[in-house]
């Protein structure tokens, strides 16, 4: 991991709610897997907020692509200063012809820089959203992405749950991180009660938690599972569901 400097070059609103932010970047950060993010410091001087993680969107032509919300102002030629890469690539099958996304209280842009990837490999994808996510308008991704919409009181609930659930290879969710553990056990015993057997490598929680420091030394992101512990911005993000110790 190595901090370095990102320059934007170009800024485009892409729906209702984010603008895509293009960067020039590091050549190390080129090597940045769906999965992986950076962590983002927008000053030039110290300040005593932790730095902001990014989940980039796609890499398109040695360029880095992020999502963030339009209350966000950014500037062309503007300097971030980047510490990365962060955490380990999402691990997909070998032989894969389905993938469910979910987001589940939150927007899905740490899923996002799958779709291109996944769709390359001509693997299909479908991507649930639920509770607050249903607000996040999906007009920019492409036509092959297809769209579940759950209703927004809070549920891990969509119309068609138990036949995407069924027919998804792997699933990766990614949940509100103001309460990520009691949701994510949600996620588990309601698959749980739709699939009486939960495969291990097929159903990953993809974890926001705050990452002080990004390399393993503060410890402050430890989870437990059942073969110990792990460290969310070294192992993770995603991490099997029926691995980890939730309650
Ligand atoms: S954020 Fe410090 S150890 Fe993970």
């Amino acid at each position: 991991m190595k901090e370095t400097q990102a320059v934007i070059e170009r800024i485009k609103q892409v729906n209702l709610g984010y603008q895509r932010i293009e960067l020039s970047v590091d050549e190390s950060l080129l090597q940045i897997k769906p999965g992986q993010s950076i962590l983002a410091r927008l000053t030039e001087t110290w300040d005593p907020y932790l730095r902001q993680q990014w989940f980039p969107v796609n890499l398109l032509n040695g360029k880095l692509i992020v999502e963030r919300p339009l209350s966000e102002t950014y500037e062309i030629g503007q300097v971030i200063h980047v510490l990365g890469i962060i955490g380990q690539p999402f691990r997909f099958r070998k032989t894969l012809r389905n993938v469910l996304l979910v987001a589940y209280d939150t927007p899905p842009i740490p899923l996002l820089m799958t779709i291109p990837w996944l769709l390359a490999n001509k693997v299909s994808v479908t991507i649930a959203l639920l509770g607050v996510a249903t607000s996040y308008d999906t007009q920019h991704l492409p036509p092959e992405v297809e769209v579940e919409l759950g209703n927004n009181e809070g549920e891990f609930l969509w119309q068609n749950q138990v036949m995407t659930l069924g027919w998804a290879d792997q699933v990766f969710v990614t949940v509100g991180p103001d309460n990520e553990f009691s949701r994510f056990a949600n996620v588990i015993e309601r698959v749980r009660e739709l699939r009486h057997d939960v495969p291990r490598h097929y159903l990953f929680g993809v974890f926001q938690q705050l990452l002080p420091c990004g390399a393993g030394a503060c410890h402050s992101c430890m989870i437990r599972t059942d073969e110990g512990t792990a460290l969310i911005c070294l192992e993770g993000p995603a991490f099997d569901l029926t691995q980890v110790i939730l309650r």
